[in-house]
């Protein structure tokens, strides 16, 4: 009988290494690529994030082959030929839609996993920096595709955000029809937001991906305890075989297999919602043509952005803008913010583990908040909230401090 070879490779593979390397970047970023043991499943919302990004893809290649960017086309282009005239262009729709909304939980998730076990840490401020920029382009190209379907959410809430460039008090109107290519969102608004969507965004996505996953090789994951692994040593054990006393596994296929475990669960409350929930990612206000002549009640936006929305609302124009603007960069200085030099778990930092807890539950406050029309009590509860959330931060430069100085 043969004897089996494991270093044996197909043809194909082989010519290809020989002229790219192909092996070689397989073995760097997948088969001895090293992760940690004592992970949990929070750990498996990266790759879970990976494949959504992909669903969001395909779907969104289908979508653009029917779509119309023309003010009179738009509309009936979502909502009469893609949902009830292409074959399965309304199971395409339903993926895409919410994909976009889940993806942002997930994001969430992410990032605050990251938050708690301080993986912002150590070597990993870039693993941050990179992923704080795929939440900035993300929310952009939620923003352009949200502007696609031509409805009445799509164009006033596109008139409110673009309105923001005016900066207040400055009055820069000029800014806000470039940006517009018109006095109002109008032809111009929409093509240049679906070359957003469909081409600039997503390659810069895709292009910041890449600098995440790299950011990652170097300084490899955190863990769940804060332990500092060496990395190489327990490579090592792990290459004699003393896979049972090594900290770590290989990213190709120990950790992938788990992460496919925790994206089997994943994808049946995915396809749950894409089959029988698919509404809740998708405005009933938009379901209305666009009509610049009828503002609706009560403008607010997509569930994920409702907690800066709600940081902008409550305070004079000026002001408010100048607190959103702190909002969308705040959370990509937090590894300079927190002054403590150690990556180890919120629930062993006293005073940091409380201010994880108000500052999760305040951004839920304000999120129900930015939901509700601002009147009474529910301005009050919204300024309140926003002040929270703007007072957390230096809180947490003079918490981290004193662990700094505790640990010395
Ligand atoms: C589509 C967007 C994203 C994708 C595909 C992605 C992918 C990944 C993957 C595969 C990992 C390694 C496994 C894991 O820890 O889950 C990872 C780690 C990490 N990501 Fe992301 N990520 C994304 C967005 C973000 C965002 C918005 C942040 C927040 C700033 C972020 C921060 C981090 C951090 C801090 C780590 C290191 C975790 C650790 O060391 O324990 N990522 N990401």
């Amino acid at each position: 009988m043969a004897k089996f070879d494991e270093n044996a490779r197909p043809f194909s593979e082989q010519w290809l290494d020989d002229r790219l390397g192909v092996r070689t970047l397989n073995r760097v970023m997948a088969t001895e690529y090293w992760i940690p043991k004592n992970i949990n499943f929070l750990w498996a919302m990266g790759m879970i994030l990976a494949v959504v990004f992909g669903f969001l893809l395909i779907s969104g290649i289908f979508l653009t082959m029917y779509y119309k960017p023309d003010v009179n086309l738009a509309f009936d282009s979502v909502n009469y030929t893609i949902m009830q005239e292409v074959g399965y262009g309304w199971l395409f729709r339903h993926i895409h839609g919410v994909a976009a909304s889940v993806v942002f939980l997930l994001i969430y998730i992410h990032m605050f996993t990251g938050i708690y076990y301080g993986s912002y840490k150590q070597g990993r401020e870039m693993i941050w920096i990179s992923g704080m920029l795929l939440f900035v382009t993300f929310s952009a190209e939620a923003f352009s595709g949200y502007m696609l379907p031509w409805g009445q959410m799509s164009y006033w809430a596109g008139m409110v955000i673009t309105n923001l460039f005016s900066m207040g008090s400055l009055e820069l109107n000029g800014v806000v029809e470039w940006i517009r290519g018109d006095y109002v969102p109008g032809d111009a608004y929409l093509t240049r937001f679906f070359m957003l969507h469909v081409f600039l965004l997503p390659l810069a996505i895709i292009g910041v991906i890449v600098l995440h996953f790299g950011s990652l090789r170097i300084p490899h994951v955190n863990n769940q305890e804060g332990e500092i692994i060496d990395f190489d040593e327990e490579a090592a054990k792990y290459l004699a075989g003393n896979t049972k006393e090594a900290k770590v596994i290989r990213f190709q296929w120990d950790f992938l297999s788990k992460d496919f475990m925790v994206m089997a669960f994943f994808l049946f409350f995915f396809f749950y919602l894409v089959f029988y929930h698919f509404n809740f990612a998708m405005d009933p206000v938009n379901f209305d043509m666009a009509n610049g002549l009828k503002t609706p009640a009560h403008i607010y936006p997509e569930w994920y952005f409702l907690w800066s929305y709600e940081i902008l609302r409550p305070f004079s124009k000026d002001v408010g803008l100048m607190a959103f603007g702190f909002s969308q960069v705040i959370f990509m200085l937090l590894p300079f913010l927190d002054r403590s030099p150690n990556a180890i778990p919120a629930h062993r930092r006293g005073l940091f583990f409380i201010w994880f807890w108000i500052l999760l539950l305040d951004l839920i406050v304000l999120s129900v908040m930015g939901k509700v029309p601002p009147s009474g009590m529910f301005s009050t509860i919204g300024l309140i909230a926003a002040w929270v959330f703007l007072l957390l931060w230096p809180a947490l430069v003079a918490i981290t401090s004193f662990e700094k100085k505790e640990i010395k």
